[in-house]
């Protein structure tokens, strides 16, 4: 068991019985880059999961050990740098936060590990900034409440680690809850539970194995077109405050001042918020069928009007189209590579990975790895 070497392994190393927490990464069944320009999302926890075993100590120093990476890393609560490592700057990020917020902690030891596939667009990152963030809470009794934790997190990813995300992550991080997604307002941060059975339905991810060297900059220049829009959009109706104030009509009868790709841009991201609201009616009514539907919209719309898709990620998501296996499927995350989500019943669950293993194979020589996950909770204390 992954949590019981992380344990093990913090018992050898601090030889003292730690706090042990999971932090799990992420599935987005619908609404896509839509959560930094205030609309709205709808992820779930899964069972890939970032395990820790903390503990605080009387000094500064703060005691780090990746058991994947098989690599430690030392640190000052109030001495932080940026690390060409990498990895510690998720964690530092979290440190830097609560320095910046006034919150004093002081040094911990900490050991992680998981099996969240990296580089797969399960958040692996969010899951190790809200789970620690997490954790230091509950050690330190800081007493900060679920969504000034996901608030934090999500900014030490911004200014340490130095990626530009949206809210999504980290919010499914400390929110999820077993066999149900969430459907987050990113602008006024209400949410809300809708079911999605673990016994009758699995979420299975096919990994392209594509990992593109534009998705930062593609990403932050998707933020920027959109911003764009919004402005030129704003000289028109000033209450517009960002794309979630945008009707529709309104953004159609304004064609003519928006560049063309930027109006492609906002007509998606408006349109994916309404396939949002209606995927969790078809939710509420078992309409799986809709829902499936919405999801290949929902790709149509990420690969012909945003543009963040790749040839790797269309293929998976055809070929799911023609398969009778699937329900619905789509690329998921940012773009550019990762994984497509497929919501398949659980029967067929043996007879879809075996058909897309072998038609990606055939077309791309490669065999992608294939996960099938369950919804599970957010980050949590394991007793
Ligand atoms: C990345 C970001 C999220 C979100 C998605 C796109 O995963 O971390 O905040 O913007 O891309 O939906």
């Amino acid at each position: 068991m992954l949590i019981e070497n992380v344990r093990k392994k913090f018992i050898k190393l601090f030889k003292e019985e730690p706090l042990l927490v999971r932090s799990p990464g992420r599935v987005n069944l619908i609404g896509e880059h839509t959560d930094y320009n205030l609309g709205f999302v709808l992820p779930a926890a899964i069972d890939n999961a970032i395990y820790y075993a903390i503990s605080p100590r009387n000094d500064n120093n703060c005691k780090l050990y990746s058991v994947d990476l098989d690599e430690d890393f030392n640190f000052e609560v109030d001495d932080l740098k940026y690390s060409e490592k990498r990895w510690p700057n998720y964690l530092m990020g979290v440190v830097d936060q609560l320095n910046k917020t006034g919150i004093r902690i002081s040094g911990f030891n900490c050991v992680f590990g998981g099996d969240i596939p990296l580089g797969a667009g399960l958040s692996s990152s969010a899951a190790i900034g809200a789970g620690l963030a997490f954790s230091l809470n509950h050690i330190f009794n800081l007493g900060i409440d679920k969504l000034s934790l996901v608030k934090l997190a999500q900014k030490s990813e911004n200014e340490f680690a130095g990626v530009n995300c949206g809210i999504m992550d980290q919010f499914v991080n400390i929110f999820g809850a077993e066999g149900r997604v969430l459907k987050i307002d990113c602008r006024s941060f209400e949410y809300e539970y809708h079911p999605l059975a673990n016994d009758e339905l699995r979420i299975v991810l096919c990994n392209t194995m594509v990992t593109h060297s534009l998705a930062d900059s593609e990403y932050n220049r998707r933020r920027a077109q959109c911003e764009s829009g919004v402005q030129t959009l704003q000289q028109y109706n000033p209450e517009i405050k960002s794309l979630r104030d945008v009707p529709l009509e309104h953004l159609f009868s304004h064609k003519s001042n928006l560049d063309e790709t930027i109006f492609r841009r906002c007509k998606y991201v408006i349109e994916e918020n309404e396939r949002v609201t209606n995927a969790c009616s078809d939710l509420e009514k078992k309409d799986f069928d809709s829902f499936g539907q919405r999801m290949y919209e929902s790709h149509r719309g990420l690969r012909d009007e945003y543009e963040v898709s790749c040839p790797e990620l269309d293929f998976m998501a055809e070929e799911a189209l023609y398969s009778d296996e699937v329900i619905g499927a789509r690329m998921m995350g940012g773009g550019f590579g990762g994984c497509t989500i497929n919501l398949v019943y659980e029967s067929n669950v043996k007879k879809f990975k075996s058909f897309i293993e072998k038609a990606y194979k055939k077309k791309y020589n490669k065999k992608p790895p294939v996960y099938i996950c369950r919804i599970e909770g957010g980050t949590q204390i394991i007793s």
